[in-house]
């Protein structure tokens, strides 16, 4: 490993946990770590730091920029991985259960397991079961962290005052787990939350601030996460609204985003549904730099972990 790379990394290594599922089991600390590690990797050439270092990327769920991210991450960082990548072609075919698909792959003693899933497999009843760390990559409501952290490292990047953001999610609020992982980070970073939507996409019971209209959760946001309709969630005929939704944000709508406010999504957009593609020429659209921001949070994680110097 090059020297000038060693006596480059944040000192603040110097502690991590195990496996990495939830936003809400880390410290400031670890969250300020896990950024200075994701600013060094962007800037410096990481391979091959972890070289004998197996990364098992396990998804049993569709995903292209969450699986090729951490694919990248892991290459970029000189480690190899391996990939299970759902149903087809598997033994889940042959009705093998998620968990015994996962202590299978754990039993091959990779280095990490980066899994997606729904909740049919649960953390509480695998973490017994492995000694392999596991980091989550978006799991069923156990949230998707590595999400959180990548929009906040993007507005990190544009040398924004965390503290300072006014988050607005609008749209399909209820079956997000992005805004589960968001709500467990505002906590640490002490930025605000507020939801813009439709009752029927909005959380039951919620004690975070709701805009029912456009026009003033935009007045207020400093940064607007639209969200994809996830209609694989909803019920047929349940009144959920698309194409023509008010909350959607197209020419007319851009009109009333304040010029320091910027325009996130964490992907699939489903275009023309929650926006127009008016939207990725709009110099405050930072979708593209979200999924750039994600190979370095990735590859800070991917560090950490394999470091296993824990609290
Ligand atoms: N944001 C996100 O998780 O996208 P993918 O489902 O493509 O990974």
């Amino acid at each position: 490993m090059p020297e000038s790379l060693l006596t480059g990394l944040s000192e603040q290594v110097s502690f991590f946990m195990m496996s990495f599922v939830s936003i809400s089991d880390l410290s400031l600390q670890q969250v300020e770590s896990i950024f200075i590690n994701s600013d060094f990797f962007k800037t410096k050439n990481a391979n091959p730091l972890l070289s004998d270092v197996v990364v098992a990327n396990v998804f049993f769920e569709p995903s292209t920029r969450t699986r090729m991210s951490f694919e990248m991450a892991a290459l970029r960082l000189g480690a190899k991985s391996i990939l299970f990548n759902g149903k087809i072609g598997s033994s889940l075919e042959k009705e093998e259960t998620y968990i015994d698909t996962v202590l299978n792959i754990a039993a091959m003693k990779p280095d990490m397991m980066v899994i997606r899933s729904n909740d049919e497999l649960s953390f509480t009843d695998l973490k017994d079961q492995i000694d392999v760390p596991v980091i989550n990559a978006g799991w069923g409501t156990k949230g998707h962290p590595t999400q959180a952290l990548l929009d906040i490292a993007t507005l990190r990047a544009k040398n924004r005052p965390i503290a300072r953001e006014k988050i607005l999610f609008i749209g399909d609020i209820k079956h997000s787990r992005v805004v589960s992982s968001h709500l467990e980070l505002a906590k640490i970073l002490n930025y605000e939350v507020a939801f813009c939507g439709p009752e029927t996409f909005l959380p039951p019971n919620t004690s975070v601030k709701v805009f029912s209209s456009l026009k003033d959760g935009l007045a207020w946001a400093t940064a607007a996460i639209f969200l994809r309709f996830q209609k694989e969630r909803h019920q047929p005929n349940s009144g959920a609204p698309v194409a023509t939704s008010p909350y959607q944000l197209n020419v007319e709508t851009l009109k009333l985003v304040k010029n320091e406010c910027v325009i996130m999504h964490p992907g699939p957009v489903n275009w023309g549904v929650e926006m127009t593609e008016d939207v990725l020429k709009d110099p405050r659209c930072l979708i593209l730099d979200q999924v750039n921001q994600g190979v370095y949070v990735r590859m800070a994680l991917i560090y950490l972990v394999a470091k296993r110097e824990l609290v």
